[in-house]
């Protein structure tokens, strides 16, 4: 097992030598190399058993720090990082040469975030380079949220998990690309549509698929716990699934059942994201064959929550 504690320094120094170091965000835990140490980023895909044609997220302390391995910068983007940085926004910027092809699986352009977790933030700001992170579960499986959810997962491949409790969004971030003055979200996350357009104008929206080569990683089926997750009206799915052992797993209605996962009992989106990866984990451990499944309000982090939930009942 790892060990999971909060020292920045035996981070940075295991980092420095190349090392894997998984770190929390505010989004979900990440897997951590020296982005411009092929090694290390070749270790990463290999720890998450990850194929090469998808690729990594680059974690900066600031949009000067990045500037250094993008080109131009689109003011549309500038203008966001603005807003929403340290924050839950990923933006793909063209790279320059200084960010090896294996980050970015050889596209030109390289995804860039910074981070908003004050121990993360410190880790950063402490190092001569950027972090390559995904997050830091096996390819395909639920994100983690705590670091015991890294240990459990990885915790034989790494040594030493940052500690930073447990992720307040909780769902990855939002990854947005620029063409010709237009904005383009690529994967719903913790930043809403709605809070980008607020800043930016109206976006398009390019969801999918393995079939569309600017986001290589967006595969259908993703974020899949082990049990079969089947999505549609409780009610209904409860009469169907009865001589079945099942798992529910609801926005805010209580069930009364002993195999159940409610993710906003508020009723607040952002509680339901928060809680969608830990829930997932848990149903997945309970004795039943398959989890039962409703997609949730379809606004604001609404929007990405059911996306995860579309993607883990593909599989
Ligand atoms: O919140 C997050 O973004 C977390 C934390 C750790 O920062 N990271 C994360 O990384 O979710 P990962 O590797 O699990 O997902 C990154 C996604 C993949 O679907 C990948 O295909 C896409 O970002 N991506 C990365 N670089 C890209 C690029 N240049 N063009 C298109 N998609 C890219
Ligand atoms: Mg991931």
């Amino acid at each position: 097992m790892a060990e999971i504690g909060k020292d920045i320094l035996k981070a940075k120094t295991l980092l420095e030598q190349g090392e894997l170091v998984a770190i929390p965000t505010e989004t979900v835990y990440g897997l951590a190399g020296n982005a411009l140490n092929k090694l290390s980023v070749a270790k990463i895909f290999q720890v998450k058993d990850r194929p090469q044609f998808d690729p990594l997220i680059v974690h900066v302390p600031n949009l000067e720090f990045a500037k250094s391995y993008v080109y131009e910068i689109p003011s549309k983007a500038e203008l966001l990082t603005k807003h929403f940085w340290p924050g839950p926004l990923t933006l793909l910027l063209n790279r320059k040469s200084t960010i090896p092809d294996l980050v970015t699986s050889g596209l030109d352009t390289v995804g860039i975030r910074s981070p908003d977790h004050t121990l993360t933030r410190e880790l950063l700001t402490s190092l001569t380079f950027p972090l390559a992170a995904p997050s830091a579960n096996p390819f395909g499986y639920i994100s983690p949220t705590r670091p015991e959810h890294v240990n459990e997962q990885l915790g034989d491949k790494i040594s030493y998990i940052l500690d930073g409790g447990v992720c307040k969004v909780g769902i990855e971030s939002t990854i947005v690309g620029f063409e010709n003055g237009r904005v383009i979200v690529y994967r719903m996350g913790g930043l809403s549509v709605e809070s980008i357009e607020k800043v930016v104008g109206k976006v398009s929206v390019e969801l999918n698929s393995s079939s569309n080569p600017k986001a290589p990683g967006q595969l259908r089926a993703h974020y899949a716990p082990n049990k079969k997750i089947i999505l549609g009206q409780l009610q209904d799915l409860i009469k169907k699934y009865d001589s079945k052992p099942f798992g529910i797993l609801s926005f805010q209605t209580d069930y009364q059942s002993k195999h159940q996962f409610i993710l906003a009992p508020s009723g607040k989106i952002e509680e339901a994201a928060h809680n969608l990866f830990e829930g997932l984990r848990i149903l997945d451990k309970m004795p039943v064959q398959t989890i039962l499944a409703e997609l949730v309000p379809d606004i604001g982090l609404g929007r990405a929550i059911n996306d995860r939930l579309k993607r883990a009942a593909a599989n």
